[in-house]
């Protein structure tokens, strides 16, 4: 019924590394040519654990976009935004809130985890608690299908889906939905209509997936309906009510294999990060320095790339031919441990070349920036816009 939506955000942390890289941003640029795809600084997200030192958060959205630039994010394919300048997400965030049961918010694995791994700051907080309706409204109000995020995420979609089935199931009912719904059966013509009326059955007797499936593509195909009569129809599929908001599905970004310097994950707090704009001197440096197996005391000293970090950046940067030469080299002691991280450094800086090049334009003219998120947010306000007119609408807030 609506275009398979990809939207995902991120909080505003500052300058990338190549953790996020490999983790999630890689991933939104092969799915920006995929699909129409959404992508937003989570800056009140960021507010709800930083809301006692907001001042970083400016600089931080402005290095994470010229970073999603260079990573190669393109604006003619992907919309760009930042959440706070669309403020309809806060306006659906409240709406939601009101029928949003406390256990659903405090069952979410998330809130008790950060606040026991934050706890040096006060989380015990309103916004802190909303965080993942906060997260679901963002989702929501674009009636997205995909949500690519990584495990920790999961289970605040599986919260999305429940709010979005609950919000339909409170405000979906309309009076004579069911005479409405035959009658924009008929509009369907003859054919279509014999076809749906089978499928529909299908699905609720006997609960096949695939003719739902089949009834939803037809609904997709079929010109001449009118926005409300296709909510109807979709709704009318599955049982007695509209479908104003979409259940989105999580899809689910692998976890990177690259870990950072020391081995244990890459993560700015534990300062063994690269990160996507070092410049080539600084990479050199920092794998030269790297850790290897510790029981390669001297030259001669075989060892076990198991043991060794460098050994997992050669399995994300290099070919099999390399991969073999290390594993030889290190267990016999053929090869040095300065050797044997040249391809590795040889392939960061390959990979991070146009990353460098794409970054540059935009650091010298920031304005340019400006202007594509600026465009960005306009587009994505357009389409809250609408998410929200019929929001209102079936919640009886449209009066003038
Ligand atoms: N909670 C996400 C994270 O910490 C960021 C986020 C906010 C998000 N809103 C979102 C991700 C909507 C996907 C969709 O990574
Ligand atoms: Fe690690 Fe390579 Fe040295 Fe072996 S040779 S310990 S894999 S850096």
């Amino acid at each position: 019924m609506y275009p398979d939506r990809v939207v995902s955000g991120m909080r505003p942390t500052g300058a990338m590394h190549l953790g996020h890289y490999h983790g999630a941003l890689k991933n939104w640029v092969k799915l920006q040519s995929e699909h129409p795809c959404l992508f937003f600084v989570a800056d009140w997200h960021a507010l709800t654990t930083h809301y006692d030192d907001p001042s970083i958060i400016e600089s931080s959205t402005w290095d994470m976009v010229i970073d999603w630039l260079a990573a190669g994010i393109d604006p003619s394919q992907a919309t760009i935004f930042i959440q706070s300048k669309v403020p309809e997400h806060a306006e659906l965030h409240l709406l939601l809130s009101m029928s949003t049961p406390l256990g659903w918010l405090e069952r979410v694995p998330t809130y008790k985890d950060q606040q026991e791994k934050l706890a040096d700051r006060d989380l015990a907080t309103y916004g802190f608690l909303g965080y993942p309706l906060l997260q679901a409204a963002d989702v929501l109000i674009y009636r997205a299908s995909m949500v690519p995020v990584g495990e920790d995420q999961v289970p605040h979609i599986e919260m999305m889906r429940e709010i979005a089935r609950r919000f339909n199931y409170l405000y979906g009912r309309e009076k004579d939905f069911e005479q409405k719904a035959q009658e924009a059966v008929k509009k369907l013509g003859a054919k279509r209509a014999k076809l749906y009326n089978e499928l529909r059955s299908e699905f609720q007797e006997k609960g096949n997936d695939d003719s739902l499936a089949q009834a939803k593509a037809m609904l997709d195909d079929a010109q001449n309906l009118s926005m409300i009569d296709r909510e109807r129809l979709f709704g009318y599929l599955e049982g007695s009510r509209k479908l104003i908001l979409v259940e989105p599905q999580a899809l689910l970004t692998e976890a990177s294999r690259l870990p950072g310097l020391d081995g244990q994950k890459m993560s700015k707090s534990y300062g063994n990060t690269i990160a996507l704009r070092d410049d080539s001197d600084t990479i050199t440096k920092k794998i030269r320095t790297m850790p290897t197996d510790p029981a390669r005391v001297r030259r001669t000293d075989p060892g076990n790339p198991d043991k060794c970090p460098v050994w997992m950046f050669h399995q994300v940067y290099s070919d099999q031919k390399t991969q073999d030469w290390v594993v030889q080299g290190c267990k016999t002691a053929g090869i040095g441990c300065i050797e044997c991280k040249q391809p590795v450094i040889d392939g960061i800086l390959k990979e991070q070349e146009p990353m460098r090049e794409r970054a540059q334009q935009y650091l010298d003219d920031p304005s340019l920036v400006r202007a594509i998120v600026a465009d960005g947010c306009d587009q994505a306000r357009k389409l809250a816009q609408e998410t929200m007119r019929d929001v209102r609408e079936e919640m009886g807030l449209s009066y003038n």
